[in-house]
């Protein structure tokens, strides 16, 4: 949630054109309302406005801004409206101090109580601010901005990083507490930003940073420092190779559509990366463990849901799954330090998730496995081990392609785990992880190809469905879950994910006529997912079928679009493939009702708040 941008450059006529270019690689993170503060000849020119960076940077120009130092911000509304006294950068008391923060500052309404006793005029009520009077109030003290940065520490609780600047000051000043912070050494400029797609514009040398840790930027050089006693640490830039361009559509009108068309090609990579050397660390770390937790949230807790499926059948290991903000209060008493924690997080961000790899650590409760996409995100740092999603940036806010890589990831660790304990035979093991690496890719090529009309068309018919349920069975549960969960997010559609022989112990009632209810079904449970469907029909609902084709399903659907089917492959490739109809599904209706999918209301991809 939210995303700064801070660069300081050589070439003060473009420090606009930049942080507009920069920062609008950080959309996904927020786009409530958007910033820049642009210092040029010892004054600050701050602008902000309510809207996204284009609408802004229409309305106030902010890419002609000149100067040679500056801030930028996206937000996702916590503390505060959206509004624009509330969107960020922030000045402090006068203009002189200027900046903005990514997190949330937990101590905000005793803080902001104790500045407005102490003179502070306090203008908007984000907690952003507060992290600029806070360097204003030690810069009273103490006249020296990096030690005012460095003590301001002491006043701010929570989970947050900032970047700060003074009018009269040629550097930019940004501290790394809990939030993430990457910056980026190029030509005669350098760049501070909570992730790396805005870094990579302005260049591949990048540095990573550690909690704990603040930066002093000129046009030349980014030094790191210890907040605890200001001692200067060595860091090295590191070339980064991630593709600049992942963070472009590509032809596609949506970054959604873009990534859901690169699954094919994704698994691949994800086999492939699963192939590699890595594997035996990962596969002992859940070989030594004596209990197993899969904990994680949104689209990740549902493939995680559907990883505990494939753990059982072809492992014979139960793993527990858990919400991030459940695990606490739900497992928490049953964990010691034989206990192995999958942490599945796209971002590798997420709060919920950075709380249990605490709470882990803290209490000496095991072993941390990261499950994660961004390459340098806190859990891949402080996990014990790590499997890389191998999907490239994903910039959409609803999760695609990286819902579909952990569901390959465990489906591959079940395996190979199964054929390790003989809960399997050796020969079943390899041939399914041979179909993974060898007919997977086109599997999902062809899913695309063939249910991408029928979802366009069945999407038309829903336009004025508000309401509705998404049912699984055995290994399509998760796959329910995602569906709706996809409905919900972009198209604001009511769609509850269910397992689909609990409908009838209550939620049935809703159903009335043509009330639809899409089943996902494997060929192994259509047997029984026919009962489900009855029931439905029986009460004249309409129900759409997700799932292989099978003679016994035909009849229950009206027309052909209510029927998603899959290519032929086998039960245990079936949860991978059903979810593609669902996110198709879900980006057509979203378009069809006039949503950007990309940047659905009220939401962040990144949430690094409680
Ligand atoms: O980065 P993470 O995988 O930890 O994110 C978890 C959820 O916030 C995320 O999956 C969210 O539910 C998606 N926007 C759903 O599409």
């Amino acid at each position: 949630m939210c995303g700064i941008t801070g660069i300081v450059t050589r070439d003060s006529d473009s420090i606009g054109e930049l942080l507009v270019r920069c920062s609008s690689k950080l959309t996904y993170r927020g786009y409530d309302s958007v910033g820049v503060a642009a210092v040029r000849n010892g004054k600050v020119d701050l602008r902000k406005d309510v809207g996204t960076v284009e609408e802004v940077n229409k309305l106030l120009r902010l890419s002609t801004m000149k100067g040679d130092r500056g801030i930028a911000q996206l937000r996702w509304a916590t503390y505060g409206a959206p509004t624009k006294v509330n969107a960020q950068p922030h000045f402090g008391c006068d203009d002189v101090f200027y900046g903005a923060h990514n997190g949330n500052i937990h101590n905000y309404v005793e803080y902001k109580k104790e500045l407005i006793e102490t003179g502070h005029i306090i203008r908007s009520e984000n907690d952003g601010e507060l992290c600029v009077h806070a360097v204003d109030k030690y810069y009273e003290e103490t006249g020296d901005m990096f030690e005012s940065v460095r003590l301001s520490i002491q006043d701010l609780k929570g989970a947050f990083a900032y970047a700060v600047g003074r009018a009269d000051e040629q550097e930019i000043y940004a501290v790394k507490m809990g939030s993430s912070l990457v910056a980026g050494v190029a030509e005669g400029a350098t760049i501070v930003s909570s992730d790396l797609p805005s870094v990579l514009p302005l260049t591949n040398n990048v540095i990573y940073l550690a909690d704990g840790e603040m930066l002093v930027l000129t046009p030349d050089d980014v030094k790191v420092y210890r907040i605890e006693d200001g001692k200067q640490l060595e860091r090295v830039p590191q070339i980064s190779n991630v593709d600049a361009h992942a963070a472009e559509k590509g032809g596609y009108p949506h970054f959604m559509l873009k990534e859901i068309n690169e699954q094919p090609h994704i698994a691949q990579d994800v086999v492939g990366n699963l192939d590699g050397p890595r594997i035996e660390e990962w596969l002992k770390l859940i070989e030594d463990a004596s209990k197993h937790y899969l904990v994680a949230c949104g689209s990740s807790y549902n493939a995680s849901i559907v990883g505990t499926y494939y753990f059982n059948r072809l492992a014979g290991l139960p793993m527990l799954h858990a919400i991030g903000g459940q695990f606490q209060p739900q497992y928490g008493m049953t964990m010691d330090e034989d206990s192995l924690s999958i942490l599945v997080s796209q971002s590798g961000e997420t709060k919920d998730i950075l709380n249990v790899l605490n709470l882990i650590k803290g209490d000496n409760y095991g072993k941390t496995l990261g499950v994660l996409n961004v390459i340098g995100s806190t859990l891949m740092f402080q996990a014990d081990s790590y499997i890389p999603m191998a999907c490239g940036y994903e910039v959409s806010v609803p999760a695609t392609k990286t819902y579909y890589s952990q569901s390959i990831i465990f489906a591959y660790l079940a395996a190979k785990l199964g054929e390790r304990n003989g809960h399997i035979d050796p020969s079943e093991a390899k041939s399914f992880i041979n179909r993974l690496r060898n007919d997977l890719p086109a599997l999902t090529q062809t899913t695309i190809d063939r249910t991408g009309i029928l979802a366009k068309n069945l999407a038309r018919t829903m336009i004025d469905v508000k309401d509705l349920y998404c049912l699984g069975y055995g290994f399509t549960d998760g796959v329910a879950k995602e569906g709706a969960l996809k409905i919900k997010e972009i198209c604001y559609n009511h769609c509850e994910g269910m397992y689909s022989s609990e409908f009838k112990h209550g939620p049935l009632s809703i159903v009335t006529k043509n009330y639809p209810v899409i089943f996902i079904t494997t060929t192994e449970d259509s047997w029984m997912v026919i009962n489900h469907i009855n029931e439905v029909k029986a009460r004249h609902g309409r129900t759409i079928v997700v799932g292989e084709f099978e003679e016994t399903l035909e009849p229950y659907v009206d027309s052909k679009h209510d029927y998603l089917e899959v290519p032929t492959s086998d039960v245990l490739i079936n949860p991978i493939l059903d979810v593609i109809p669902l996110q198709l599904l879900s980006y057509y209706l979203s378009v069809d009702l006039g949503i950007n999918p990309d940047l659905p209301r009220n939401l962040s991809k990144t949430l690094t708040v409680d």
